[in-house]
């Protein structure tokens, strides 16, 4: 039986386990990326562990989030990220380099490779062929210090493509339409494979695009082929020695497969305030558009920001609405500058933004009061635009571009000649230079810390009989942008958990935070789809600080189910789905947690002695990182 590229790379990194779906499977990680906001706590976790330098091929730490620097804190994170990085071997990325999925694309990743990142949209990788995975910081650290990464053995689903794309369809347009059809439930335990006829007629950025945004299926990963177009990009990129030419067998099999034909994509667009909540743009035409940005990890690259160029040159944006461009990378802006192509943004009235994630985070940008918002970005979750009831709509950058110019949705058939289609020129220029390589002498290194970094806290062992009340009851697809809000000021406390956690679910339910003070420990019941989007650990951490033992929900968001095992807090499924309506905000529960078996069923119970069936699904590792307190005391623990 011939094998997919998934099992191709899964099988030459594997270190432990079977490769049966659902079966935990431990992985050889060969790169790692962090980015700032995430990345000072993966960073002090690494510190802990006590390793010295990276043991892996190559670990970049970018700095692309929380880039304004309005007081000493996120500067004296960034001089932290810098020198950590030189004293442990790894390499950094200033701020404003640019994004760090797409400077990890142009700059390090590989077909073949195993790369792990701290990031939810490190899959964009996948576009040229990485097994690239999201993950919580901690597992960052660990697959920093050399652990293996763990993760269930996904099913492999291959999604089909035939023709190719017409008109002003795009590269985003094909994951729109996943979404539309999967939901953002469709991709848990799942890795896409691509393959199939149109797969060839993909650029490297589209590919890109669609596995960054295969994060939003709740995808494990999303993986292309590395073939002739990614021998061509990597070229480009002075990286032809890291080609290497990876393709499924003639007669691999799938556990499942969907068929897309590009030739029948048109336009879409999500609407507020879910990735998979798609239509056709012409279905909205006529709604007023406040602001329209261009950029984040998703659509930033030279193709997408060439053709923006392109379609807004000689033109102009309404004044009601405006338009923000935040390219992906130095080596973007310099390709942009070079061509004379920034001059055609500038005179059509977009401010052209630092190469950075910016209105993507609520680093500025935000849009007006209930304002109608255009983004190229993969997530329009409510209030992450730093606007609450901002309602965020999600295209891609040709189509942005040109609906900038209306200042309305419109219908694409009224758009007369679609833009070409973009290639690369073969004099990439190289930005090599800017990055911060580790010096020969790294025990010179001094690292620096401002007051904003306060060391981890040691968590407690999990007790045998949880005792507490349900502190926060909260309804399905809760995020963690839900869970602990982006933006300015609260990222910047990212490295000071104390401070942060003072903002958890502080836009949900303002006096959560105060109820935990009160009663120092309590329990989150959940609906479906728990802890989706970002893999900010903190969402995990400041509910752990706070005192939070159990979160009980319906389903699991993957990343963040991660994070809950690593910090040591328990999570558990309801069996019957209609216990959710018989457990009310301040119940009292008992939880043997003692009596747990790995993937065993247990039940709790309440003041008044009903009994409520719950599952655990964890593996006897991860039961065991849970009951010792979490990842760091079990690692200590090993190590000692
Ligand atoms: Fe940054 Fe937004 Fe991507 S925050 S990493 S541009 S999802």
């Amino acid at each position: 039986m011939g094998k997919s590229i998934t099992h191709k790379i899964i099988e030459k990194h594997l270190v432990s386990g079977e490769m049966v779906p659902g079966q935990e499977v431990g992985l050889r990680i060969d790169q790692t990326l962090t980015q700032d906001a995430t990345g000072t706590m993966a960073w002090l976790q690494y510190e802990a562990i006590g390793i010295g330098e990276v043991r892996t091929d190559l670990s970049v730490s970018y700095v692309d989030h929380n880039t304004l620097q309005m007081g000493f804190r996120n500067p004296d994170d960034h001089r932290y990220l810098r020198t950590v990085a030189a004293q442990s071997g790894a390499i950094f990325s200033p701020a404003g380099t640019g994004i760090c999925h797409q400077l990890h694309l142009e700059n390090f990743a590989k077909p073949g490779a195993t790369l792990i990142g701290s990031d939810s949209h490190t899959p964009t990788a996948g576009g040229i062929g990485s097994m690239a995975m999201g993950a919580g910081g901690l597992s960052v650290a660990l697959g920093m210090a050399g652990e293996a990464y763990f993760i269930p053995m996904p099913k492999v689903v291959k999604v089909h493509l035939t023709g190719e794309l017409t008109g002003w369809a795009a590269g985003k347009d094909v994951i729109l339409e996943l979404l539309r059809r999967l939901t953002v439930k469709g991709g848990v335990g799942k890795v896409f494979e691509y393959g199939g006829p149109g797969v060839a007629a993909l650029s490297v950025p589209d590919r890109a695009t669609i596995t960054n945004m295969g994060a939003e299926l709740g995808a494990t990963t999303s993986i292309f082929p590395s073939d002739d177009k990614t021998k061509d990009f990597l070229t480009k990129m002075g990286r032809p020695c890291d080609f290497v030419e990876l393709v499924a067998d003639e007669d691999a099999s799938f556990d499942e497969i969907i068929e897309i034909n590009l030739s029948e994509l048109e336009p879409m667009v999500a609407q507020p305030h879910m990735p998979d909540q798609v239509c056709k743009v012409r279905d909205l035409a006529g709604k007023k558009i406040d602001q329209c940005a261009i950029g984040s990890c998703t659509n930033s690259s030279y193709s997408d920001l060439k053709n923006t160029a392109q379609i807004l040159s000689g033109k102009k944006t309404p004044p009601e609405t405006d338009l923000l461009i935040s390219p992906g990378s130095k080596q973007v802006m310099k390709m942009l500058s070079r061509e004379g192509l920034i001059e055609p943004l500038l005179d059509a009235g977009a401010r052209v933004l630092e190469c950075t994630c910016g209105p993507c985070i609520g680093m500025g940008g935000s849009p007006t009061s209930g304002g109608v918002s255009v983004r190229t970005f993969n997530r329009n979750f409510e209030g992450r635009s730093g606007t609450l009831d901002g309602q965020v709509y999600l295209v891609s950058a040709q189509t942005a571009a040109r609906l900038a110019l209306d200042g309305e949705f419109s219908d694409p058939a009224t758009w007369g000649p679609a833009p070409e289609r973009i290639e690369l020129p073969d004099d990439v220029p190289s930005i090599r230079d800017l990055f911060v390589f580790p010096p020969e002498d790294k025990d010179s290194v001094e690292i620096l810390r401002g007051p904003n970094i306060v060391a981890l806290e040691d968590f407690t062992e999990l007790p045998k009989t949880v005792q507490a009340k349900i502190l926060l009851k909260v309804e399905d697809n809760i995020t963690t942008d839900h869970i602990l809000p982006a933006g300015a000021e609260i990222t910047a406390l990212r490295s000071n958990i104390p401070a942060i956690s003072q903002y958890i679910f502080n836009r949900v339910d303002a006096d959560f935070v105060g109820r935990m003070k009160n009663h120092g420990t309590g329990v989150i019941l959940g609906g479906e789809n728990y802890g989706q989007g970002s893999s900010r650990e903190h969402a995990a951490l400041g509910p752990r600080h706070l005192g939070v033992k159990a979160v009980i929900v319906k389903s699991l968001a993957r990343i963040h189910r991660a994070n809950l095992v690593n910090f040591g807090i328990l999570p558990l499924l309801l069996v019957n789905p209609a216990d959710y309506d018989r457990l009310e905000l301040g119940a009292e529960l008992t939880i043997p947690a003692g009596d747990m078996t790995p993937g065993g069923t247990l039940e709790i119970t309440t003041a008044s002695g009903d009994a409520i069936p719950v599952i655990n699904d964890l593996t006897k590792k991860e039961l065991d990182i849970i009951q010792s307190g979490g990842l760091l005391n079990a690692v200590r623990q090993s190590q000692s």
